[in-house]
């Protein structure tokens, strides 16, 4: 009976091998972006005219470059002295994070140091961006985003969305503003978003690149992967590649 019950306890032990090996993040590394190319991309009315949001991205791999050009543009330092951003933020808090979902986990970008941060290891993009049609997300998912308000008559009908080579999410952190009540963070959070967000849009029309603000998010598993604290709030989620 002993042997017996020795023999379970060791192939227990040996079921739990993977599981306990599988890698939390720490496995990933930094990663240094490279020097942003502040002189590419169209000129900024030639950007507004062709900006628009789209559904369908191409399959091929978001290039080094482009990424680190892009996550620059987006809220990165361009005044190092004063270490002030691309983005403007009520209270100049800063706010805004954001994190980068790629095939082999998720990161946050750090500006002082143009260098991304690991996360969270695995291919969580799927699952974080709820696209209609996609599979469902892990543990603590949330129901379906509600379908946004009916399309204006002259709307074509929506397909779904593809998936991107690269999901962002964008997080505030309301705690860093100084004053105000916990409502106008949270406005001041949003305004301050739709900033970074607008910077994504103009960086992608300028350089060719393909992206789309959502709302759509699923938020409990997000903050359940980033351990994100009360105060951080997902808010929006940019999927970026190339158009399909
Ligand atoms: C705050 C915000 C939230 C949005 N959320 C979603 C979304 O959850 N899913 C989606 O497919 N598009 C979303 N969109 C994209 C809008 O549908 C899109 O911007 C609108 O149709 C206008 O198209 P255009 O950006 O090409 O001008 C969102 C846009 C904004 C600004």
């Amino acid at each position: 009976m002993k042997t017996a019950s020795l023999k379970r306890s060791v192939f227990a032990a040996l079921l739990l091998l993977p599981v306990l090996a599988w890698p939390h993040g720490q496995e990933l590394k930094t990663i240094k972006l490279n020097e942003p190319n502040k002189t590419r991309g169209l000129p900024v009315m030639e950007a507004l005219s062709v900006r628009a949001s789209v559904r369908e991205w191409s399959e091929k791999d978001v290039s080094f470059q482009d990424l680190s050009d892009l996550l620059w543009a987006a809220n990165g330092i361009n005044r190092p002295e004063i270490k002030k951003r691309t983005a403007a933020s009520a209270q100049n808090a800063q706010d805004v994070d954001i994190y980068v979902f790629m095939k082999d986990g998720a990161y946050l970008y750090d500006a002082l140091e143009h260098a991304l941060v690991p996360v969270a290891a695995g291919d969580h993009r799927d699952e974080i961006s709820m696209r209609p049609g996609s599979s469902p997300g892990g543990p603590g998912s949330a129901p379906p985003a509600k379908p946004e308000g009916p399309p204006p008559p002259q709307a074509k009908p929506a397909g779904p969305l593809s998936p991107a080579p690269i999901q962002l999410i964008l997080v505030s952190d309301i705690s860093r503003f100084r004053a105000g009540t916990t409502e106008v963070k949270k406005e001041w959070g949003a305004i301050d978003t739709g900033i970074v967000s607008q910077n994504i849009a103009l960086f992608c029309a300028a350089t060719g690149m393909a992206t789309r603000p959502r709302a759509s998010i699923n938020r409990d598993l997000v903050k359940s992967l980033l351990k994100l604290t009360d105060t951080q709030y997902p808010m929006l989620n940019h999927p970026i590649g190339y158009p399909k």
